[in-house]
């Protein structure tokens, strides 16, 4: 049973923005004549995630075990009052942060895992496959499948197992099998491995390795990001907040967040849409991966090796290198479609912030929050520091998602 007060932040139901987009989003294509791409999606997605992708109901209900489960993983995260941030800024309204680093697993990801490997559990597969880069998506997954009794592969960028082992062993603690990209494992990994022994890897090789794996073994491939779906199951943070604020008698004025592929943006802002059509929004990115400034709105590959299908989103390109910026997951070259129309449309601002910006706001933010959130988020806070520091005299309400913590980002801050 859930406490009360528990039951009735968090939501029963998710929302799906796509019946609510003002115009119909383009849906995934497939390069090649033969549709092989949609049919991979079709053969290593969850057959309920598959649906949830493609659905034009705008509420799904969340399984009672998976709400279970986000309470156990610390849902509703708590809408915290940062007076002492606006003390320090002089600002005259209000500062709130959403603290999706108050989650087990310190991020936003663990919303989309828990009923990804539920659906893939419940569907009888033994197994779920994903990649990750920074870590954050690989643990999410990685207890996601311990909670819901299956295994699970990660397969991790190579240059990042080497450098975060801590992040390794918190998912080997949850029972993960982690292997680093590129691995011996995959026909894949072992072409590059032929011609170079040491290779760093890659976000786009190890999801090629993820999905080859799957394919083979006929297991389950979770997504961290970018699609629907996920953005989808993200949309507990924001419907959470809705109901926070209503308990405390808030106004919402700015909402502003960081965007990778767009899973904690959309999942936080999507859900204030209809009801409070004057809010602005900030996406906050980062200034070395430019995708709405200088990326164009496109049909292109979701992942580097071009296995999945293409979507119609901003992109820098699939083959776009991004400096080795320490927010790994903001290193992304697209946005999720929902979130790219809004763009598109004017609905939704963005922002760009550049490394030592982020560092600097870190600092600030943790000194008047004790929170050390996580690179990633360091954006959405530099972000809503510059617009309090242009707005001053403002009395307006301000909501950062502060999407996970930075407890294994913390070499950001010895370079
Ligand atoms: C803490 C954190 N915030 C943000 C992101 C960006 O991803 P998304 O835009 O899908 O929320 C990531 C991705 O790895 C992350 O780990």
């Amino acid at each position: 049973m859930m406490e009360s007060y528990r039951e009735e932040i968090i939501p029963e139901n998710w929302y799906n923005v796509v019946p609510d987009l003002p115009e119909p989003l383009p849906p995934p294509k497939s390069e090649s004549e033969d549709r092989s791409s949609i049919e991979f999606l079709n053969r290593i997605l969850p057959a309920e995630v598959l649906r949830q992708e493609f659905t034009f109901s705008r509420y799904e209900k969340i399984p009672e075990e998976v709400r279970e489960m986000y309470r156990i993983v610390g849902r509703p995260t708590p809408l915290i009052r940062a007076s002492l941030l606006e003390k320090k800024l002089n600002y005259s309204g209000k500062i709130y942060l959403k603290y999706e680093g108050a989650t087990v697993t310190g991020s936003h990801k663990i919303n989309t895992a828990l009923p990804q490997a539920f659906y893939a559990s419940r569907e009888g597969v033994d197994e779920v496959v994903t990649e990750t880069g920074a870590g954050q998506w690989g643990t999410a997954t990685a207890l996601a499948a311990a909670m819901n009794g299956i295994s699970s592969k990660v397969f991790m960028v190579r240059v990042s197992y080497d450098q975060k082992p801590l992040r390794k062993t918190v998912m080997n603690i949850y029972g993960s099998s982690v292997v680093p990209s590129p691995s011996m494992e995959t026909e894949f990994g072992r072409k590059i491995l032929d011609h170079s022994m040491d290779h760093p890897g890659s976000l786009g090789i190890a999801i090629s390795e993820a999905v080859e794996y799957a394919l083979t073994n006929n297991k389950r491939y979770l997504l961290g990001s970018v699609m629907n779906s996920v953005l989808t199951h993200q949309s507990v943070i924001g419907q959470e907040t809705i109901r926070q604020i209503e308990i405390e008698g808030i106004e919402p004025d700015v909402l502003i967040g960081c965007v990778g592929g767009g899973s904690n943006f959309g999942g936080f802002v999507f859900p204030f849409l209809k009801r409070f059509r004057n809010v602005e929004m900030i996406a906050s990115t980062a200034s070395e991966v430019p995708k709405f400034s200088k990326g164009s709105y496109k049909y292109d590959f979701i992942d580097t090796a071009g296995i999945l299908p293409r979507i119609r989103m901003y992109s820098l390109g699939s083959d776009f290198v991004p400096s080795g910026i320490y927010a790994g997951g903001l290193r992304y070259h697209g946005a999720a479609p929902s979130l790219s129309l809004l763009v598109k449309k004017g609905r939704i601002k963005s922002e760009e912030v550049s490394e030592p910006e982020v560092k600097d706001a870190l600092r600030f933010f943790a000194a008047a929050t004790g929170i050390v959130a996580a690179p990633e988020s360091g954006h959405a806070i530099a972000t809503a520091l510059r617009y309090v520091k242009g707005n001053l005299h403002e009395k307006r309400n301000i909501i950062i998602n502060v999407s996970g913590h930075g407890n294994f980002d913390l070499s950001i801050f010895n370079r």
